[in-house]
């Protein structure tokens, strides 16, 4: 079996930096697909309240008898319950959904600047409360801007352990990775293959068949070699196996930066964007 990096964040605690995303993964397949996903050797996961597949997840957790121990389970805080009461509510339906006394990542899904009066700080205080009593391991954010960065280090001692941000190709977001550098966090690149946009690429095609491997394999290389952390999503068993299998090849310095050379700035985001981004699911 491959064996995955583990990568040390800030509190002390150390994550793999390949697992499997769960988005779209319907609740009525996650149980099966899930338990594909550990077959193929992934054992971090990355789910979210938003998903409501958490309970697949669980389920996929106990039938695989893998030891507590050796799983990365990460999940996220719905954009409905930022207000500290609503967060530890859901906080504990997650835990009981997962079948977790702890969690190994709890994040802050999406930092809402334009609702809850622009107070995304006590949501941060509060999940700090989870990690302080131990059912939470480490906390983080997801799509969190410099400037709200900033604004959690002004306002706390806590400086998240990831932000979960877009990143793929066609999208650098190097000034978010630049902050979350200077931060000491570590950035996990969300939709790293774009859902599949970046696979027909040329300069991508073309550096897979120099290098004998698949598109997707070469650029889901590209983010492990910058650092950064990957969960791609597939629902078929083989680009389960295709996606985990990177660890037996290496991009040179000129592949890393043709691909880079891709980005194409805000036109090439293909989600929300956070500074405006107030979605709150029914
Ligand atoms: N924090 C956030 O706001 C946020 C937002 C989006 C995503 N995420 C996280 O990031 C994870 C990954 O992002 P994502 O699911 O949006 O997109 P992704 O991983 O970039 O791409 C998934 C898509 O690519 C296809 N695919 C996967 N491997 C392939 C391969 N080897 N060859 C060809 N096609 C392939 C999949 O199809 P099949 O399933 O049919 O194989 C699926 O349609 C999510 O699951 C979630 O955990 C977080």
């Amino acid at each position: 079996m491959a064996n995955v990096p583990n990568l040390s964040l800030n509190d002390g605690n150390t994550i793999p930096q390949l697992g499997f995303g769960v988005f779209q993964v319907p609740p009525k397949d996650t149980a099966r697909i899930t338990g594909q996903a550990f077959e193929a050797g992934y054992r971090h996961i990355d789910t979210a309240q938003m998903y409501r597949n958490e309970k697949g997840v669980g389920e996929a957790i106990r039938d695989s008898g893998i030891p507590r121990d050796e799983l990365f389970i990460t999940s996220k805080l719905n954009n409905g319950f930022h207000e500290p009461e609503k967060a530890r509510a859901s906080f504990d339906k997650s835990l009981i959904d997962l079948g977790l006394d702890e969690i190994d990542l709890f994040l802050i899904h999406w930092p809402l600047p334009t609702q809850y009066a622009g107070d995304f700080v006590s949501t941060w205080k509060t999940l700090i409360e989870f990690q302080l009593a131990g059912r939470a391991r480490s906390i983080g954010v997801s799509n969190f801007q410099p400037a709200h960065l900033a604004r959690l280090s002004e306002e706390t001692d806590v400086v998240p352990a990831v932000n979960q941000i877009e990143v793929h190709p066609y999208f650098g977001n190097e000034a978010a990775r630049a902050a979350d550098k200077a931060a000491g966090i570590l950035t996990e690149s969300w939709s790293p293959i774009a859902q599949g946009a970046v696979l027909d690429d040329e300069v991508i095609t073309k550096i897979a068949a120099e290098v004998g491997r698949t598109p997707a394999q070469v650029a889901l290389r590209w983010h492990l070699q910058r650092g950064d952390i990957v969960f791609p999503k597939s629902s078929t068993p083989e680009r389960m196996s295709e996606n985990f299998e990177l660890f037996d090849f290496e991009l040179d310095d000129e592949a890393i930066q043709a691909i880079s050379a891709l980005d194409r700035g805000e036109a090439g985001r293909t989600g929300p964007n956070p500074d405006t981004f107030d979605m709150i699911p029914d």
